[in-house]
């Protein structure tokens, strides 16, 4: 059967016909918001590459919290800056850091929101790097005691599910055994299994202050063009107990992220990072494109591809939108 029998174009001519063939439908339920903790009090300081992201202090994240749950959001994101870094990123399992008080402070302004913690050194290393730095090198293993130590603090401070974002080989296992050992078997792992070097991850690194002061993340992120060394990430992530994968960057990797749907069963996330967000920021602030609209579709698309989450500092504006 063909044309002039055949007419696709007859579903698509009114908003409710096409709401009643639309396939696939972004809800607050789907959104995860990262969110920057700083040092300070009634901090709310703006991110000059990302409009509408703000870094908070501990204190003023009660009502951010509040604002997110109100809104339907079920997730945030937690990254800490803290005001002091070292070599070995003391400040990431420092029982009274700054992500830590920051769970605290969240799960009591909003006890049904999920707290998720970023777990990394970057933030909290004086070289900036993922890891512990042995010469010119990001040293795997010694790296792994400290990430774990980390996901632990995080869960012994009220984190109801932890997100490794290192790139380490073995992370995982690591973090798994840590907390199993120490009575956490029961909080949740969401890898940033396959997380690529990406250019996209600027605006965040201004953020968090977080950029490497020496070198580049390559030596353990992973290779842009590389997509079945993806699925054999996310395949040993599963095997050491990871509940939850993440491809990340999110549109540029949306083949891998349809590849990853086809391939587990398990939950997947996707990150709308820091420069996917400036894109559209930019260009709609220079009149280009419609940037609601750019964002929606850019969530949509996202969705379509097969994540069940996505974290993206568009989760207010886009709730807000959807619940309106
Ligand atoms: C830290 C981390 C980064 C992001 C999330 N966790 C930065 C990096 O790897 O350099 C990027 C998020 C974004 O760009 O929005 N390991
Ligand atoms: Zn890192």
């Amino acid at each position: 059967m063909k044309f002039p029998i055949v007419r696709p174009r007859r579903l698509r001519r009114s908003e409710t016909l096409r709401r009643m063939v639309r396939e696939t439908r972004v809800s607050p339920d789907d959104l995860v918001l990262p969110l920057f903790v700083v040092e300070g009090k009634g901090v709310r300081q703006p991110v000059a590459s990302m409009p509408g992201v703000f870094r908070h202090s501990v204190d003023a994240l009660a009502d951010e919290a509040k604002a997110v749950a109100d809104l339907g959001i079920p997730a945030v994101i937690l990254f800490g800056i803290p005001s002091h870094k070292d070599a070995r990123g003391s400040g990431a399992d420092d029982a009274r850091g700054i992500v830590q008080r920051a769970i605290d402070t969240a799960k009591k302004a909003a006890p049904a929101l999920c707290v998720i913690t970023d777990v990394c050194l970057c933030e909290y290393t004086d070289h900036g790097h993922c890891g512990i730095v042995e010469g010119a090198e990001v040293a795997n293993d010694p790296s792994l005691e400290r990430i774990a130590a980390t996901a632990l603090s995080h869960a012994r401070a009220g984190a109801d599910l932890v997100a490794p974002s290192d790139m380490m080989d073995g992370r995982v296992g690591a973090i798994r055994a840590s907390l199993d050992a120490n009575g956490f078997e029961e909080v949740p792992i969401l890898s940033y299994a396959a997380k690529y070097a990406s250019a996209y991850y600027g605006p965040f690194r201004e953020a968090a202050e977080s950029a490497p002061a020496f070198g580049d993340r390559r030596a353990y992120q992973m290779d842009p063009p590389n997509r079945r060394e993806a699925l054999r990430e996310m395949r040993l992530d599963l095997e050491e107990g990871a509940d939850a994968l993440m491809v990340k960057p999110a549109l540029p990797y949306l083949d891998v992220l349809a590849e990853a749907r086809r391939e587990f069963d398990v939950p997947l996330a996707a990150y709308h990072v820091s420069g996917e967000y400036a894109m559209i920021k930019a260009a709609a602030e220079r009149g280009f494109l419609d940037g609601a609209r750019a964002m929606d579709e850019a969530l949509v698309a996202i969705k379509r591809a097969g994540a069940d989450l996505i974290l993206t500092y568009a989760a207010k504006e886009v709730a807000a939108r959807l619940v309106r």
